[in-house]
């Protein structure tokens, strides 16, 4: 009885226990290893495995090809409830540098890792030199990686700018990881060139693979597009629309178009980038096959690099036909003043396609006719006003494609102030005339509307000259 009881108790206690090893351990994946790191000698075999509560992957080296290694995945813990992954790399070879990495498959933020170095003293950078450069692109102002990590921690390497600037660690803008390779901490402006790192062991000088330091440029200079202000287009027809972007070299942008049916995905984007000696110039090219009234709206071409943007916008009008709406603006008479210094007849006119216009005075094409007439626009434009510029003025209105025409004809009115012929003859003086006899005086006079003429009589004064009017 005894006995049952305890054997009870204890089988309640493995069952606790093992509730709370489940619980508590193996939150992450657990390596064999203890330490953050292992130095192995190149053709050393290298054994690692996993052990968690779910299924496991792992994340190697880059320079370790999958058929350099093994994987085996098998159940394992007291009640085979647990998964494990062992992994043998039989021939460890000093490229296989780097962190091997075990991860839960259905949460790879959950893992652990080890930084493995396999020791060549033929080989102490973990990237063999190799033909052409890497190219690293340079930010101002965030730290530059140059990253020629080692296959052994303790090798000393020296920073070698080409042609033949040595940089050693100094801790405070030159940073030393063996892991990690070089880093320059603020880089400037003179950063970019070549480098290699260096290193001599038993007196051999050994170099690393190339890297080639661009700067990032991100110097947007302009963006424009191909229409400026507004675009008006027909239902049916084609919207094609070119953004360019102007940036400083090195510059990278991205290139986006708003619009509104850019959610429907209509519309297609081509892109082209040419190179100038001094600049480099990217088009992006937006076309719609077939306009549809709700494509009217604005187009936005955004360009960005980096931290900077920048935008051009045009707004498109999509009409459903062609028109021509034509009104007088103040009515269908007009009137002006002999001598003014110009005038002009504007009608109220909308139209699309962009029409033909023409003015004709009294039937006859008014330019010809006056080189004082003068089309701006759509308004006719008269300089220096004269009497004989009274007339009708007709406007005609044309667009032919579409066989669409209107005209409007003013009137215009001139007047012209009145003037005493004789005034400007110089008129002399009737002189004396005989008391009682019969004389006749002659005033001519000219004038738009005519002018009502009125007679005054001043009588002389004793001296014989003309006097102060009385009317
Ligand atoms: C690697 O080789 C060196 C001698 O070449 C030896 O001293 C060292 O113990 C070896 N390391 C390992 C981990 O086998
Ligand atoms: C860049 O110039 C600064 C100051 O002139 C100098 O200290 C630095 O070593 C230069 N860096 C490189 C990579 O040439
Ligand atoms: C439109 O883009 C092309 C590049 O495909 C370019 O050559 C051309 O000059 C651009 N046209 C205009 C008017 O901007
Ligand atoms: C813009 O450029 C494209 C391509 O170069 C051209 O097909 C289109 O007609 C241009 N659009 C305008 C409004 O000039
Ligand atoms: C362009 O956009 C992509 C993703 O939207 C981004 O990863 C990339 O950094 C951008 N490039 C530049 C030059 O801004
Ligand atoms: C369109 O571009 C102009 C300048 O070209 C800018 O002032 C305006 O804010 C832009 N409109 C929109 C809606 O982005
Ligand atoms: C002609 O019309 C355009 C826009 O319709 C306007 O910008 C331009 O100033 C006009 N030209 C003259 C000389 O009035
Ligand atoms: C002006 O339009 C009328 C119809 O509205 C037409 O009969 C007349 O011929 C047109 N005049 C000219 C000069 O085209």
């Amino acid at each position: 009885m005894n006995y049952t009881l305890i054997c009870m108790l204890c089988g309640l206690y493995a069952v606790l226990a093992r509730d709370k090893e489940q619980k508590g351990k193996y939150s992450v994946p657990v390596l064999n290893v203890e330490t953050q790191q292992l130095v192995l000698n190149a053709s050393d075999s290298l054994l690692l495995s996993c052990r968690g509560r779910w299924e496991v992957a792992w994340l190697f080296p880059s320079g370790l090809a999958s058929d350099q290694v093994q994987v085996e995945e098998f159940r394992c813990g007291r009640t085979k409830r647990q998964y494990c992954s062992r992994v043998t790399v039989s021939h460890s070879q000093a490229q296989h540098t780097g962190r091997y990495r075990c991860q839960y498959r259905h949460r790879p933020i959950r893992h652990a890792s080890v930084y493995v170095y396999v020791a060549d003293s033929q080989q102490p950078f973990a990237v063999g030199p190799g033909r052409s450069p890497d190219v690293l692109w340079m930010k101002e102002r965030q730290p530059l990686v140059i990253p020629c990590r080692v296959t052994h921690p303790s090798v000393v390497t020296t920073l070698v700018k080409f042609p033949n600037q040595r940089m050693k660690p100094d801790h405070v803008n030159i940073l030393w990881d063996s892991k990690q390779g070089f880093t320059i901490r603020t880089p400037t402006l003179n950063c970019t060139g070549f480098y290699f790192c260096q290193s001599i062991i038993d007196a051999v000088t050994h170099n690393s693979h190339n890297y080639y330091v661009h700067r990032t440029v991100t110097e947007i200079k302009q963006v424009s597009l191909n229409s400026s202000g507004s675009v008006r287009a027909l239902k049916g027809e084609r919207l094609v629309l070119n953004c360019t972007a102007t940036a400083a070299l090195n510059t990278r942008v991205n290139i986006t178009w708003d619009y509104p049916k850019k959610n429907k995905n209509i519309g297609s984007i081509s892109k082209t980038l040419v190179r100038h000696p001094t600049h480099l110039l990217f088009y992006s090219i937006l076309s719609l096959p077939r306009l549809q009234r709700s494509d009217r709206g604005l187009y936005t071409c955004q360009v960005c690099s980096g931290d900077n943007s920048k935008q051009a916008n045009v707004s498109v009008t999509v009409y459903d036909r062609p028109f021509i709406r034509l009104k007088p603006r103040h009515g269908l008479v007009m009137e002006a003043t002999a001598g003014e210094k110009s005038y002009k007849i504007t009608p109220k006119l909308k139209a699309f396609p962009v029409p033909q216009v023409v003015w004709l005075k009294d039937g006859k094409d008014a330019a010809k006719q006056c080189s004082r007439y003068r089309m701006e626009n759509s308004s006719l434009v008269i300089r220096d006003v004269a009497e004989e510029d009274a007339g009708k003025y007709t406007v005609l209105v044309r667009i032919q494609e579409h066989g669409l025409c209107q005209n409007l004809t003013f009137t215009l009115k001139v007047k012209v102030s009145p003037q005493i012929g004789e005034k400007a003859a110089s008129l002399q003086d009737p002189g004396s005339v005989p008391r009682g006899s019969r004389r006749s005086l002659h005033c001519t006079s000219h004038g738009v509307p005519p002018p009502h003429i009125q007679w005054r009589w001043h009588p002389c004064s004793s001296n014989g000259l003309p006097a102060a009017p009385q009317a």
